[in-house]
């Protein structure tokens, strides 16, 4: 007989902290969520789905299938969260708190005919976390944290970002009623990041500095004062955000894709997504692993680096510079995390340059689907692991796009009108993206200019 919900023991309830160095275990961590005894990251992990009491492996993965299939239909808040929705395999919160949540998750998988063409597959699909309430994925780890930081009586939450995080904190710890503190490089994020976190009241500082120093400065006030630490070492952070891959081997039907690729800035997201692969395929969700690829940009390249020069044995600090500022990031905390799931699911790490990434961002739009630079990392890494053979053409690939397209529209409108690279060194390759620019047209208000317009696009064959 198949197991039903009311087999399934939350496992919940047993969930603790591990640091992913030592192993050292805990029931609680400090202020900035690093092992006592070691100094490295903590990770969340259930000890229930080892035991009689909780989740094995194998035995309820209909049940469970089935429970979060249910949930679709429920009107119950928790259920509507594309997160919480999956709360069996997530920390509790203790009885009494409700999560904090926009109803993040719930995004879509878009399939991609004309960048499957280009980069040479017969079938590829990106499932857009841009399309969550703040726009970008980090919602799905904001929900998890942002309530954990509330359970436990903090007033005040903090992050340093590059701005799609902040924008984020800045609207969960407003919903849950909690003050925000923001640290972001001066000049370095873009506008639509900014606007948010202020519209949404958070007290926004503009440090000069790179992303990776406001992380320093941050990471020593969370130690002076009661501040709840919202970056990605926070590990709930992690938690929230492996469920956009449930989620998806969820909307594939539990049939695993040969291939899952995600941009890598500060490296929380592709640990978090492989975390859910290994997790999924310990509970026998899924039978197969996917190969997780991570795409960094040539000028924030820190792990690539460490990849091919250093086999993974050490990370060397990058000073980044990348027009794709959301992935600005030289020293990555997580990238331990990112190199195990890396090594275990036997995915790739590969750079792209600023040309490549912006015409990859072009061609997910000319796709109706639209990314902020850092997402299209992707898509360009893809055509690379596609000319290198280790992705084949008849494999599937899904793609994760991290931010919505209106993040950053002054880049859009600079490759549009073709001065993106201007005064750059990169500007002497730029002719290349000239098919696909649609710079705005300025026109008399006439019939017949706009008429004329028509008909030179349609006579010079331009798609
Ligand atoms: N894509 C977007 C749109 C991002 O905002 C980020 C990170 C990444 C990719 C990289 O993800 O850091 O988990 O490897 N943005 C952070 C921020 C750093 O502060 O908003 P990661």
């Amino acid at each position: 007989m198949n197991p039903t919900a009311s087999d399934i023991k939350s496992p919940a309830s047993v969930s603790r902290l591990r640091c992913i160095n030592c192993g050292t275990q805990a029931d609680r961590a400090d202020q900035d969520f690093r092992c006592p005894n070691c100094g490295d990251l903590f990770e969340v992990f259930y000890p229930g789905w080892q035991t009689d009491h909780g989740l094995r492996a194998g035995q309820p993965a209909d049940a469970l299938k089935q429970l979060w299939r249910d949930r679709k239909t429920s009107l119950a808040q928790a259920d509507t969260s594309g997160v919480w929705r999956f709360r069996e395999v997530l920390p509790a919160l203790k009885p009494g708190y409700e999560p904090i949540t926009l109803r993040e998750g719930n995004t879509p998988l878009y399939d991609l005919p004309r960048c499957a063409q280009s980069a040479g597959v017969q079938f590829l699909q990106a499932k857009h976390q841009g399309m969550n309430p703040t726009a970008s994925f980090k919602d799905t780890g904001m929900t998890t944290a942002s309530s954990f930081a509330r359970q436990e009586g903090f007033r005040w939450v903090a992050c340093a970002s590059t701005g799609n995080t902040s924008a984020s904190m800045a609207a969960y710890a407003a919903r849950g009623g909690m003050r925000s503190l923001v640290l972001i490089p001066e000049g370095k994020i873009s506008w639509g990041k900014l606007s948010q976190s202020l519209d949404y009241g958070a007290v926004t500082c503009q440090l000069r500095t790179d992303f990776d120093g406001c992380v320093r400065v941050l990471n020593e006030l969370v130690k002076r004062k009661p501040i709840y630490l919202l970056n990605s070492v926070n590990p709930y952070r992690i938690e929230g955000q492996k469920t956009a891959a449930i989620e998806l081997l969820e909307q594939l039907s539990w049939e695993s894709p040969d291939h899952i690729v995600v941009p890598g800035g500060n490296l929380g997201n592709s640990s978090a997504i492989g975390k859910a692969l290994l997790e999924m395929k310990d509970l026998g969700l899924i039978t197969r692993l996917p190969k997780l690829s991570v795409i960094q940009a040539e000028g924030a390249n820190p792990f690539f680096r460490s990849i091919h020069e250093y086999a993974g044995k050490r990370l060397i600090p990058t000073q980044a510079d990348t027009l794709a500022t959301a992935i600005r990031i030289g020293n990555p905390a997580s990238w331990k995390k990112a190199l195990r799931v890396v090594e275990t699911t036997g995915g790739a790490v590969e750079q792209v340059s600023e040309i490549e990434m912006a015409m990859a961002k072009a061609e997910i739009g000319a796709d109706g689907v639209g990314c902020e630079p850092a997402s299209a990392v992707t898509l360009a890494g893809l055509k690379k692991l596609v000319k290198q053979g280790f992705v084949k053409p008849n494999e599937s690939v899904v793609l994760i796009l991290t931010g919505h397209v209106l993040k950053d529209p002054e880049f859009t409108l600079k490759f549009h009108r073709g001065d993106l690279f201007a005064g750059t060194p990169h500007e002497k390759d730029a002719g290349s993206l000239a098919p696909l620019q649609r710079a705005p047209l300025v026109l008399d208000a006439t019939v017949d200019a706009v008429a004329k317009t028509l008909e030179q696009f349609e006579n010079e064959g331009r798609q």
